[in-house]
């Protein structure tokens, strides 16, 4: 009787290591959020690139996300390159949503077109 001893240390060793063991089971089973795909939807543009709609909802929503929508005063094509390009990069640097650059020259072309 004295084997009472040591045999129940035995016992609660191979329950801690079979606690153990369904722990990791348990751990490696537990963290599955691979669901990572919808929060970088908002990067991408739905609608297609280049199209005169696209290039409007692009100015419309691009641009006023720090100032009102900027009136489309007469400047030259190059200005307004320029002037997309200066505000696209404010855009980055201050963490919002920005044109990729296809997306700034289709804005840049829809204000050219659109100014007054
Ligand atoms: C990240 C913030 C931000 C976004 C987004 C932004 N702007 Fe601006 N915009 C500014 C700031 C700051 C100024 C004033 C400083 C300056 O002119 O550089 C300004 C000024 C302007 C001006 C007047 C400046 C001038 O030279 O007459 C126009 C026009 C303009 N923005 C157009 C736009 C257009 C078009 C877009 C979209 C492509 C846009 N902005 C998006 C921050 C922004």
């Amino acid at each position: 009787m004295s084997r009472s001893t040591p045999l129940s240390n035995g016992k609660a060793l191979a329950i801690t290591a079979g606690a153990a063991v369904l722990f990791a089971v348990l751990l490696l089973a537990l963290p599955s959020p691979e669901r990572h795909s919808p929060p970088m939807a908002p990067m991408t543009n739905p609608e297609p690139t280049g199209t005169p709609l696209a290039a409007e909802s692009l100015f419309r929503s691009r641009c006023v996300q720090c100032h009102a929508l900027p009136a489309l005063t007469h400047r030259s094509p190059e200005d307004w390159r320029i002037l997309v390009l200066k505000m696209n990069r404010y855009m980055q640097q201050t963490g919002r949503v920005f044109l990729t650059a296809s997306e700034a020259q289709a804005v840049t072309d829809y204000i050219v077109k659109n100014q007054k």
